[in-house]
């Protein structure tokens, strides 16, 4: 399955998502996997930067990150998220809208522990979206969390791990050369399934 029928939308959007979230992954993308995150802050501002998707099934979509930085911040205040995937090559978009979750303790440790040292230290010494005063601080900080955890593997720190953005809403844009786009919504029912709507592009 690689190109999407909106006329006859698959009943299932998550393996359509799974879908082109492969092709994108084999298409030789840099960084295929980086979406923009859209969050609202307590005082109701709105903020938006980029992650990774690390997961992504029926059960939403995965992304890790400092529980203590600005999205942080807004994710643990209970407002819901707005996800985007764009590949420009492949005239594709993805939306995906809903609330938010923490990933469980365990899985965020199995992710952490993959990941390069380096970043495992950054996690502990960045403390991310604060200010800082200057390289040189931002290294002293990282060359700390190196001496503390010297010769021994790095825990994940208590304010670092995955959100799971639930999938609420998901749309999905597939542009045309004639410039008549397709869209097609998918919105989750409460009694379970989704309800399918073809968009005006
Ligand atoms: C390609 C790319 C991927 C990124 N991936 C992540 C990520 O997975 N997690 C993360 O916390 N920040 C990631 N960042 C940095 C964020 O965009 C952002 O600067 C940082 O998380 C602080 O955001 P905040 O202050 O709005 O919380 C990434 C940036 C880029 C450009």
């Amino acid at each position: 399955m690689t190109d999407m029928d909106f006329d006859n939308p698959p009943a299932d959007p998550v393996a359509q998502v799974q879908c082109w979230l492969e092709v994108a992954a084999t298409t030789a993308l840099i960084n295929p996997h980086a979406m923009s995150l859209a969050t609202v802050d307590p005082d109701g501002s709105l903020s938006l930067r980029t992650v990774l998707l690390k997961g992504f099934d029926e059960r939403g979509a995965v992304f890790y990150t400092n529980r203590r930085s600005r999205k942080g911040v807004a994710l643990d205040s209970g407002s819901p998220a707005a996800l985007l995937l764009h590949w420009d090559s492949l005239l594709r978009q993805i939306c995906i809208e809903g609330s938010v979750s923490h990933v469980d303790d365990a899985e965020s440790d199995a992710y952490f522990a993959g990941r390069p040292r380096g970043a495992q230290l950054g996690a502990w010494a960045s403390r991310q979206s604060q200010p800082v005063e200057n390289r040189a601080a931002l290294e002293a900080a990282v060359a700390e969390a190196a001496r503390r955890f010297e010769g021994a593997p790095v825990p994940r720190p208590p304010h670092w791990g995955g959100y799971r953005v639930a999938l609420q809403r998901i749309e999905f844009w597939q542009g045309r050369l004639d410039r008549v786009h397709d869209r097609a919504i998918y919105t989750r029912l409460d009694q379970g399934g989704w309800a399918i709507q073809r968009l005006s592009p």
